[in-house]
């Protein structure tokens, strides 16, 4: 494990002003080294849209240069090459889980890094998720950070740590004081278990209203209609929905149209026949 030889981590919170312009500029800078990730891009859409949530981005430095401290024009003239990438969500579990037991929670959203795993880059995850811990312990004063792992990612956040909040859901967690009353609370564990369940028995068209508030409500009737009779495309179209642009959305949209109108059109034709 240990620190990755290049990279750096750098600290965004995004109920900064300025730290949210940062986020902007990263997050064109990582659009163009989008080739160098694969699965997951957690700068796509509107990351500070939310203001609680905290960015770690891992950028390289020249050797030998002392940490520098990111500011727009550091960013604009250096254009750093991303090492990776973290979101995490900062809230207290009264606002999020209805459930008022005063714990200050992180929720990490999304993590990755530069698919190449040679010695530069080794090590960046952990990087991650130790400046996370680190903030989390010394000035964010966290309780415990959880998260939803990938099936395939399980192992590396045992490695670090991270054991699982109940047999009966996937989420993990590792607790930061050791205050007792720093552990997820029975309630808190009961209502993730919920919304598991919840989002396990949802159908193709449920999952899109989660997205209810982010497209108008004449595009969310269109959208029904095309996941009702193609269920399949709901997976690139939940991935549409987080990227959060418009344009591909208006795109996507109208292609599917033509296409389900024309499938009528050709069925009408063949009934007639
Ligand atoms: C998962 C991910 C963030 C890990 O980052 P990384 O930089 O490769 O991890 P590190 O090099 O810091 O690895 C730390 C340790 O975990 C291990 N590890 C890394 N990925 C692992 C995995 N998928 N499963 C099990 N162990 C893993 C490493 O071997 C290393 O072990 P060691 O300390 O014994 O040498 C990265 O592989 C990634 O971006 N994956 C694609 C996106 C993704 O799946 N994100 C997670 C969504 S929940």
């Amino acid at each position: 494990m240990g620190a990755p030889s290049k990279c750096f981590v750098a600290k965004l919170a995004c109920n900064r002003r300025e730290d949210r312009t940062k986020v902007a500029v990263l997050q064109e800078l990582a659009h163009g080294q989008r080739v160098d990730f694969h699965d997951i891009f957690p700068w796509e859409g509107q990351v500070c849209k939310d203001k609680h949530v905290v960015v770690y981005v891992a950028l390289e430095a020249a050797a030998l240069e002392p940490t520098p401290v990111i500011t727009v024009d550091w960013l604009e003239r250096n254009q750093p090459l991303l090492c990776g990438w973290l979101n995490v969500r900062v809230s207290s579990v009264s606002e999020s889980e209805g459930v008022n037991s005063g714990q200050k929670i992180a929720f990490i959203s999304d993590v990755t890094t530069r698919a190449a795993k040679d010695v530069t880059y080794r090590g960046v995850g952990s990087a991650l998720i130790h400046a996370l811990e680190q903030d989390a312990m010394l000035n964010l004063d966290i309780d415990f950070i959880y998260l939803f792992p990938l099936s395939n990612v399980v192992g590396f956040y045992r490695k670090l740590g991270y054991v699982q909040v109940s047999p009966h859901i996937p989420h993990m967690f590792k607790v930061l004081n050791t205050r007792t009353s720093s552990n997820p609370t029975p309630a808190f564990i009961a209502d993730l278990e919920q919304r598991y369940a919840q989002t396990v028995n949802e159908t193709p068209v449920d999952m899109l209203d989660h997205f209810e508030d982010d497209v108008p409500r004449s595009t969310m009737r269109a959208l029904r209609k095309i996941v009702k009779a193609d269920p399949e495309v709901i997976y690139e179209l939940v991935a549409l929905l987080q990227e959060g642009d418009e344009d591909a959305l208006d795109e996507w949209l109208d292609g599917h149209q033509r296409h389900q109108g024309h499938q009528g059109h050709q069925r009408h034709q063949q009934k007639s026949t």
